[in-house]
């Protein structure tokens, strides 16, 4: 199979409605047209996983859930390059876009996770815009049961991956799942990309996307390790992830999922 020139695969978080594909289309164009225009793989997952966010049908950003006080949503965000650059925020409450921050602390800090204030006044110091979810906004949580979303791209010499979450309905003040922990939602190497969503605790234990990347350093084929990601849990674990190598991608969803994706390749 040819090598992809350039490539792209999105997702709307795990348990999202299949059918709401538009959104990630939208997301993976956006990707896609900016690495056309020469952008880099890290660009391209990043404005991606901005436009999940900006549509209230998934759980990220405009669409997170409320947590248990009822009124307080405090979202994660990571992005991470196969040259091993990283960077997160966990518990930014009531923001528009967290993957922006995130960006920022993988541009800009010695650190690779900030949380909380600590992360807003970073985005301050480092003029990164920051929308507030509060005052006139009005907040819309997304009605599904759906989980982190994110992207995962290739610009013919470096892979990217970012996710976004919401956080889980309910879940208690200061709560933080495996989106910021490299290893766990997500991971990138010189054999590819892998970006999980679903339960972030199952998640974090299991370090998914490091075993699974692991799998294709080992020449599994991508639809056995699509499939052998999900059958690691227990039924009642929801779960789902994309992955993407230098000339092929696979998907998988224990409860269904949104999920698009656009390749180009090499000759
Ligand atoms: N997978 C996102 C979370 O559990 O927070």
């Amino acid at each position: 199979m040819p090598d992809f020139q350039r490539a792209i695969l999105t997702h709307g978080g795990a348990g999202s409605n299949p059918n709401d594909f538009s959104g990630t289309d939208s997301a993976a164009s956006r990707g896609m047209d900016l690495m056309t225009n020469g952008g880099t793989a890290l660009a391209a997952v990043v404005d991606a996983v901005k436009v999940l966010e900006d549509d209230p049908r998934f759980n990220a950003g405009s669409g997170s859930k409320l947590r248990i006080d009822g009124r307080t949503m405090q979202l994660d965000a990571s992005c991470m390059t196969s040259s091993n650059e990283f960077g997160a925020v966990a518990c930014v409450e009531n923001i528009k876009n967290p993957i922006d921050i995130a960006h920022g602390v993988l541009r800009y800090s010695p650190h690779i996770l900030l949380v909380g204030d600590g992360a807003r006044i970073f985005a301050k110091e480092h003029h990164i815009p920051v929308a507030d979810l509060n005052g006139s906004d009005p907040i819309e949580t997304s009605e599904t049961s759906c989980d982190t979303v994110g992207a995962v791209a290739f610009d013919g010499i470096t892979f990217a991956a970012a996710l976004s979450s919401g956080g889980l309905e309910k879940s208690a003040m200061g709560r933080v799942g495996d989106v910021p922990l490299p290893g766990c939602g997500l991971f990138c190497g010189a054999s590819g990309a892998v970006a999980c969503t679903g339960d972030g605790e199952f998640i974090a234990l299991r370090l998914l996307a490091k075993e699974v990347y692991t799998w294709l350093e080992n020449s599994m084929s991508l639809v056995d390790a699509a499939h052998k990601a999900i059958t690691l849990f227990d039924l009642r674990v929801d779960i789902g992830l994309i992955i993407l190598t230098r000339n092929g991608f696979a998907s998988n969803a224990r409860n269904g999922m949104a999920w698009s994706h656009m390749t180009e390749n090499k000759y």
